[in-house]
């Protein structure tokens, strides 16, 4: 039996037409060996029944924080403590407004406050709606919170309209929520004795001593890739650019500010390394001349000459005998072939891609990602990064354990680095 058999999970159903889907969902987790206590709201029973529930489940379902029989059988604060997850699916904008504001009017919402399990949601709603600031407002207090929101996934509405807001398929809602478990099959610490090194975050490019180049890189992945390594056993270096969060505990870090310093510091540390990540948004160009007094607006056309970076990724795959590594792209086209690409020509063995720009990747909580290797890939749909990242570590492990018994990396000349 797996290690998914002592999951238990409270599935929170509330009122919107995703609903339909529960029994379904219910019948994947408890197809992974989950137990599942249903909790109906008072308008999700409009959408689908007690009957079925209770029958897909096996278990009698919660709807009322008054139910004298059901509370003498498990209070409602027992019933919190039982859980080792709450999971809402579908999640309206009705709950997510209610979990932020903190307030418990019904069973579910009590159960939420009352529990130490972590909590995650699965929204659903017209596309309009979702996009509502109000609505937004409360998906990102709630992440702040450390809820785990779980899509929405983009596409064709009930309300025959299209865009984001419809809940993620119950597959992968599944495959969500069993992250941390799936690291936990592959062993109790996966990484135990692995040192493994991640960049992150951006770089930063100085034009004078006031002014810079830089992007739009929050670190937020890279930090969590280094968590969720750290929790697989691993003795993980983070190497970061400038980010505006806070370090992971129990990870040793360098700070550095320009492409060529974070060279320096990889270089430097990269000896026993087993598993190198680059999760750094490294700036490509850095300027040619640095001036030393801050540049006047005196001349109505300014050009600076920009001068190419070193390729840190491609430097240590490289290295001979170096670490199994694996490379982020962020593309705005083509992902599969540009993705490809950079795996074949920065010599990687797994890269790691996604889109951006159009509200996409970077500086949000939640990604979506595509993953290659050179014989397979894995898609993960939209989800919190601190989810994503236990996902990828278990699959880095994997692939990772593949390698050493079959090295496939073929050598290439080694990259120094210009001025
Ligand atoms: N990277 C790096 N050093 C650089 C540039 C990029 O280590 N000087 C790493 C990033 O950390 C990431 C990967 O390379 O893991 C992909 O970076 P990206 O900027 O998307 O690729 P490039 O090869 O720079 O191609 P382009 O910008 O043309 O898409």
């Amino acid at each position: 039996m797996s290690c998914m058999s002592r999951q238990k999970i409270i599935l929170g159903i509330t009122g919107g037409i995703a609903a339909y889907k529960t029994p379904e969902l219910i019948r994947r987790l408890k197809d992974r060996g989950a137990d599942v206590q249903v909790v109906l709201t008072r308008s999700a029973r409009e959408f689908v029944t007690e009957t079925t529930l209770q029958a897909v489940s096996g278990l009698p379902v919660r709807t009322n924080l008054w139910d004298k029989e059901a509370e003498a059988a498990m209070g409602h604060i027992e019933l919190a403590r039982w859980a080792d997850l709450v999971l809402i699916a579908p999640a309206t904008a009705e709950i997510m407004a209610r979990l932020a504001s903190g307030a418990a009017p019904d069973l579910l919402t009590t159960l939420c406050l009352a529990t130490g399990a972590p909590i995650a949601i699965a929204p659903a709603m017209n596309h309009v709606m979702w996009s509502n600031p109000a609505v937004q407002e409360n998906r990102q207090k709630l992440a702040d919170r450390g809820f785990r929101i779980l899509g929405p996934a983009d596409g064709d509405q009930a309300c025959g309209e299209s865009g984001p807001g419809r809940m993620l398929e119950p597959d992968d809602i599944v495959k969500a929520v069993t992250a941390p478990i799936a690291v936990a099959e592959v062993g109790p610490a996966p990484l135990a004795g692995k040192n493994v090194m991640i960049t992150a975050g951006p770089t930063i490019e100085p034009i004078d001593p006031v002014r810079f180049i830089s992007n739009r890189s929050s670190g937020k992945m890279g930090y969590a890739l280094a968590a969720s390594a750290r929790d697989a056993g691993a003795s993980v270096i983070l190497i970061s650019g400038p980010a505006n969060i806070p370090l992971p505990d129990g990870v040793d870090s360098i700070s550095v500010e320009s492409a060529r310093e974070m060279f320096a510091a990889v270089h430097a540390n990269i000896d026993d390394v087993d598993i190198f990540v680059g999760a750094a948004a490294v700036g490509d160009y850095h300027a040619a001349d640095v001036k030393p007094e801050k540049i006047k607006k005196s001349h109505e056309n300014l050009s600076i000459t920009l001068v190419k970076n070193p390729d840190i990724l491609s430097s240590v795959a490289r290295l001979k005998d170096g670490p199994f590594t694996v490379g982020f792209a962020a593309e705005t086209e083509n992902l599969h072939e540009h993705a490809f690409g950079k795996l074949e020509n920065k010599n990687l063995d797994m890269i790691v891609a996604n889109l951006v720009g159009k509200g996409r990747g970077f500086d949000k909580d939640d990604n979506a990602v595509e993953v290659f290797w050179h014989e397979g890939e894995r898609a993960f749909p939209l989800m919190n990064k601190k989810t994503l990242a236990g996902e990828l570590v278990t699959l880095i492990a994997e692939r990772y354990q593949v390698s050493l018994q079959t090295d496939t990396k073929t050598e290439l000349p080694s990259i120094a680095v210009r001025d």
